[in-house]
């Protein structure tokens, strides 16, 4: 993933400065802004250059979920961080970009509108392609939107090394929460929301994978509600989630 240059329509530049995302992305910005204190409001976008720096964007996108939601319980709050590390992962693991930028991740709160965002991007090879790679999932696409499938408990594109519930639980503890998870890959995108999900054909099409994570600070997030609600395959128990 690497930029040559990066065009954005005139109200999104000095808040997408204010985030750094020229930064993120290797390049001048196209304005100065003046920095605000992030204040455990926001992290600016981060770039992922290789997998070290995963386990600490993590940390640091997760305390930003710890500080805005309610009763995030010790055993939750260390769920929510794997999970996020999850979806950080999924950049290296699916993605399929040789070198260079893997990844960009920002998050932000609205404390007025009780709203939280992470949001994690990349330019790699999509949803669609990955998931074709494996035969019964492939099957499915000539249907199917690829985001939604993708959700789902259980599915994945490499059965051999992967489990499929990385973005199925970023989905389900979102439902409980009342916020939602917004996966777009390409000109598909998947909404899911409150136990439904809605594929949508986007407008602009993003040439990579994007993931949303958007929780409600006003309601609790619970993970440990949403394994108990898994099937245990046999022989399996919590630690083999991921
Ligand atoms: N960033 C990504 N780029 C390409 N494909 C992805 C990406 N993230 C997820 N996927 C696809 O969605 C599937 C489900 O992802 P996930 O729920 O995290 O489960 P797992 O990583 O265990 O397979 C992946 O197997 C992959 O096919
Ligand atoms: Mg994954």
């Amino acid at each position: 993933m690497s930029f040559e240059t990066l065009n954005l329509p005139m109200p999104f530049l000095t808040y997408a400065a204010r985030m750094n995302l020229w930064k993120a992305a290797g390049l001048p910005a196209p304005l100065d802004v003046l920095r605000r204190s992030e204040s455990g409001r926001f992290l600016p976008v981060q770039s992922m250059e290789n997998r070290d720096r995963v386990d600490e964007l993590a940390r640091n996108l997760s305390a930003i979920l710890d500080e805005h939601s309610v009763t995030v319980d010790t055993e939750t709050s260390s769920s929510l961080r794997i999970a996020i590390l999850e979806l950080l992962n999924n950049c290296f693991d699916h993605a399929e970009q040789a070198s260079g930028l893997h990844g960009l991740a920002c998050a932000q709160s609205w404390p007025k509108g009780s709203l939280a965002q992470i949001a994690i991007a990349d330019a790699g090879c999509g949803i669609r392609e990955t998931l074709s790679q494996n035969e019964d999932v492939a099957r499915r696409l000539g249907q199917e939107n690829a985001c939604a499938v993708a959700t789902e408990y259980g599915v994945t594109g490499k059965f051999q090394d992967h489990s499929g519930y990385g973005l199925a639980l970023a989905r389900e503890v979102l439902a409980n929460n009342g916020g939602r998870l917004m996966v777009v890959s390409g000109a598909e995108i998947a909404c899911c929301k409150s136990d439904k999900t809605y594929g949508i054909t986007a407008e602009h099409p993003w040439n990579g994978t994007l993931i949303i994570f958007e929780w409600r600070t006003d309601r609790p997030l619970n993970a440990t509600a949403v394994y108990e609600g898994w099937p245990y395959p046999e022989g399996m128990n919590d630690d083999d989630f991921f």
